[in-house]
């Protein structure tokens, strides 16, 4: 939903065609959080030195915008660099470049509507904005009353020209001191909704601007040692003040632009000012309370904070041997299942039981064992994956556990009691209705924990305790890998509310002995690749794919239907079995594909008999079961069936998912659309 980005080189020189290039790729790992159109905002050319330019030595920053993706954008670039004089071997020892990729919310994809936005001809201040300005009619009333024009859609717009407008009324008033940070200060005061935003400004040259409330944002940090000759080399942190040290400064909206450049990031949180200048970098808290009214332009103190290392390695991000994100991260499941599960499950001696340790939760366990009910609540894929585990939360915490859909939830404001613990599931960590969701939750005085894939993340800041699913990144805008790790974080939580009750401890050994073996018995799910691209074949041209589940799977049949639907552009629906005969069975006749999930568990001979329904009707039916089972669910032999491998009843969701997210991604490849970058979607949905 949007990923900005910005890089600033201190004391090291670096040409114009590498700051471009820093650009366009922080831009292409950020592409999955939206890709119909991006800009930068670079230099032309002034004095390179350390000093800083004043605005009479400095010129205005270039910006370039174009519709469609970042390899549009760099051809674009390219082709207008190349008519003009600008040239791509000038070097700059200090330069701040900022770039966008967009998911358009106001405005249709165009060039006038993508970011930098500006403040105007001349582009004195331009800004790049992840998030929504929900107050920007009235503020473009305001400003277009003070003479200004609107060129976009967009509500990004009125917060460049909101700076100038601030500028020029400070150095009006005889404020010729007037500091950036000031400025955006004040632009912050007049702000409601959510943004992380980048600042650039031809009055401060070499300076960069970073705030945020609500949409995420870091600050990623690369020092030299001052003797160079050796290359590049990491040193200690001591660089928060000015100094004359050499070091490259990024900031983006995840981790995954800035691992390849350094690890050394500080995850900036709500209500804080990031100022990049003369090699320092500060960091003010922004009060709202603070500004004008008290005469004057705030000036805040700074605030300290420590850099943190990021767990995370480039590899993780890159596509391998792989066509496509999606498909890595189909495969990559045995490996992400173990991550989340390593160091958490205890087998134990010969005499000690089998446990399980989620050390963020062990605190709030007999607080969560007195609840008065479990609410779990997210959206999309997430949601999917807390509908898989409630089954066996119910069970062995004996609590009531209901199901939100964090919009749904906020629409209704739907009782939310001191008594509940509320669980946010959420992979990015950053899903606007999830963090509403979790901010009503928090008001109404609910115990909240947070499942989420990404650390420093809003949920897992915002929650009071929590468990990381530990995944790894996820590029891939369908959720595949994220999905079963939730599954299994949300089955280790049953197991540790359960894990004080005697009479289930045979069960939760069983569970935790099938945790164990789930890795393999994914990749033995794996191996139905094949089958499942010549079932794609047969697919491609339909119309629709119905999916049937129930128990246990009924979770997997809406989850099979979404990621058909989101990258296959087909449609798909699941269906809850034991609803058929209340509706859907009237689609049923010969031509519409039918999927039916009737792996072995207690709900099995009610699907043999949906399957004996389905196929009196002469449904097309394609039936999932359990290795060895495929004569029980195929009594007419008319059914194609797909055979998986059988696990404990509650994890079997984790493989029943494989076969139908190879399906998805083989139907989108040969249906000729983009896996990883599905039409009108972006991951980490950070606007309601
Ligand atoms: C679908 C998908 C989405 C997300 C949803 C919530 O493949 O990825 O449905 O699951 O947007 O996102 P998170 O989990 O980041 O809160």
């Amino acid at each position: 939903m949007c990923g900005i980005f910005a890089y600033l080189n201190y004391n090291v020189n670096r040409e114009r065609r590498y700051i471009l290039e820093v650009l366009f790729n922080g831009l292409r790992r950020l592409e999955y959080r939206g890709y119909d159109s991006a800009g930068i905002s670079i230099d032309s050319s002034f004095p390179s030195s350390l000093s800083n330019g004043s605005s009479s030595d400095s010129l205005p920053p270039l910006v370039f915008r174009q519709e469609g993706n970042i390899e549009s954008l760099v051809k674009s670039v390219y082709q207008d660099v190349a008519s003009t004089d600008l040239n791509l071997e000038e070097s700059f020892l200090v330069h701040a470049g900022i770039a966008h990729t967009r998911w358009a919310t106001h405005g249709e994809p165009a060039p006038r509507n993508s970011h930098p936005q500006t403040s105007g001809p001349g582009n004195e201040f331009v800004v790049v904005h992840n998030g929504v300005v929900t107050n920007y009619q009235v503020l473009k009333e305001t400003l277009l009353r003070h003479g200004f024009n609107f060129e976009s859609e967009t509500d990004t717009e009125v917060i460049p020209k909101l700076a100038k407008f601030v500028f020029d009324k400070a150095n009006e008033e005889g404020d010729q001191t007037v500091t950036f940070s000031q400025v955006v200060l004040e632009v912050m005061r007049h702000l409601e909704g959510a943004y992380a935003l980048i600042f650039k400004s031809q009055h401060y040259p070499n300076e960069l601007i970073a705030c945020k409330r609500g949409s995420p944002l870091l600050l990623g940090v690369k020092e030299f040692n001052e003797d160079m000759s050796n290359g590049p080399s990491f040193q200690d942190v001591k660089l928060l003040t000015k100094s004359e040290q050499p070091k490259e400064l990024f900031l983006s909206s995840d981790a995954n632009a800035v691992v390849e450049h350094t690890k050394k990031v500080l995850v900036i949180e709500d209500g804080e000012v990031v100022h990049l200048k003369d090699g320092a970098v500060s960091i003010l808290k922004f009060d709202q309370g603070k500004g004008k009214r008290s005469g004057g332009l705030a000036r805040p103190a700074s605030v300290q904070r420590a850099l943190s290392v990021l767990e995370m390695e480039v590899e993780q991000i890159n596509k391998g041997n792989y066509e496509h994100y999606m498909q890595k991260e189909i495969h990559e499941q045995p490996e992400s299942l173990t991550t989340t599960m390593r160091g958490r499950l205890i087998r134990g001696g010969s005499c000690k039981a089998k446990t399980v340790l989620l050390g963020g939760l062990k605190d709030h366990l007999k607080t969560i064992r007195r609840s008065r009910r479990i609410v779990f609540i997210g959206c999309g894929t997430s949601y999917n994956a807390a509908l898989a585990a409630r089954p066996i939360l119910e069970e062995l915490s004996g609590i009531p556990v209901t199901m939100e859909i964090a919009s749904d939830l906020l629409d209704r404001q739907g009782p939310i009691y001191r008594e509940d613990t509320a669980v946010f599931v959420s992979q990015s960590g950053e899903t606007a209705d999830t963090l509403r969701a979790l901010e009503y939750a928090l008001e109404n005085g609910a115990l909240c924990v947070g499942i989420t894939n990404t650390v420093g993340s809003a949920i897992a800041r915002n929650t009071h305790c929590g468990v990381h699913i530990n995944a790894g990144a996820e590029i891939g805008v369908a959720s595949t890998k994220a999905y079963t790790s939730q599954i299994v974080v949300m089955a280790m939580l049953a197991l540790a509310i359960g894990s004080d009750a005697i009479s289930s401890q045979i069960r939760r050994e069983a569970i935790i002995d099938g945790l164990f073996e789930l890795p393999s018995k994914v990749r033995e799910a794996l191996k139905l690749d094949r089958e499942m691209k010549d079932l794609a074949k047969l697919l491609m041209a339909e119309q629709s794919l119905l999916v049937f589940g129930r128990g246990y799977n009924y979770a997997t049949a809406l989850e099979g239907a979404l990621k058909v639907k989101e990258v296959a552009l087909m449609h798909s629906e699941g269906i809850l079995a034991g609803e058929m005969k209340h509706g859907p069975l009237a689609l049923v006749d010969e031509n519409l594909p039918i999927f039916v999930i009737a792996t072995h568990d207690v709900c099995f001979s009610k699907q043999q008999s949906v399957i004996q329904q389905l196929n009196a009707r002469k449904g097309r039916l394609i039936v999932m079961c359990s290795r060895g089972d495929a004569s029980s669910v195929n009594v007419g032999g008319s059914c194609r069936v797909i055979e998986v491998p059988q696990v404990e009843d509650c994890l079997q969701p984790v493989i029943n998912i494989v076969p139908l997210q190879l399906l998805a991604y083989h139907l989108t490849v040969q249906r000729g659309y983009n896996v990883d970058q599905p039409r009108n979607l972006a991951k980490s949905v950070t606007t309601e």
